[in-house]
């Protein structure tokens, strides 16, 4: 049996619904309290997506699925074995509209949850930035003026425009991705690879 931690909130339907074509008898608990499901392939753990990267780094999983932009922000020690045709969504730098990028010399403030995304790609593009790390919300940051932009994943942009912001620059596209340890890795080649292959062969048929 393959231990898999999978995300809960966004991806989570699209995850579950994504391993049943691998395991039938993997039975829908998305709207439940249920933290473990096994089917007869894998038994499952929805986890925080946060949490996720280290679960598998730990390996007291085998496999995880997980945005890019988790990975990215985190930089933890996987193996990224494919991306996945679902979880997609860009991460951006947002502001107001009467706002420019514009580089004048002064301090740009940055709300964001991707501390190290902000710092990795905005760093090098003005001379001086200030990253507020918030847990969630991140459009409160120009809202109450305590930054002028944010970094942030965008999906539908449905919260942007709520909150009369727009997308100033792309940074990266990101989806979801399917990784793991080396030492599941290596334990479990065979399985792996085998269900690596039946992804492959399953994207190949939608694509
Ligand atoms: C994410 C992200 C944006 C929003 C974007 O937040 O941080 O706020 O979704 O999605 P949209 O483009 O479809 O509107 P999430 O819902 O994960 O909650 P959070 O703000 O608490 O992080």
């Amino acid at each position: 049996m393959i231990r898999i931690a999978i995300p809960t909130g966004r991806m989570l339907e699209q995850t579950l619904d994504f391993l049943r074509n691998f395991d039938k008898k993997l039975l829908g608990e998305e709207k439940g309290r249920k933290l473990r499901i096994r089917g007869e392939r894998f038994e499952v753990f929805l986890a925080k997506p946060w949490d996720l990267p280290l679960y598998v780094e730990e390996r007291v999983v085998d496999l995880g699925i997980i945005g890019r932009d988790v990975i990215l922000e985190q930089e933890r020690n996987l193996v990224n074995l494919l991306s996945l045709p679902f979880g997609y969504c860009k991460m951006v730098i947002a502001g107001y509209p009467h706002i420019s990028l514009e580089k004048n010399g002064k301090e740009i403030k940055i709300a964001t949850k991707y501390e190290n995304i902000a710092r990795k790609f905005l760093e090098g593009k003005w001379s001086k930035i200030k990253v507020i790390k918030l847990n969630g919300s991140v459009e409160l940051g120009p809202i109450l003026n305590i930054s002028d932009f944010i970094v942030d994943i965008v999906e539908t942009g449905k919260t942007l425009k709520e909150n009369g912001l727009e997308i100033k620059e792309v940074l990266f596209e990101s989806s979801a991705c399917l990784v793991s340890n080396v030492a599941s890795f290596v334990y479990l080649r065979d399985e792996i690879l085998s269900f690596v292959k039946e992804v492959r062969k399953l994207n190949d048929k939608c694509n």
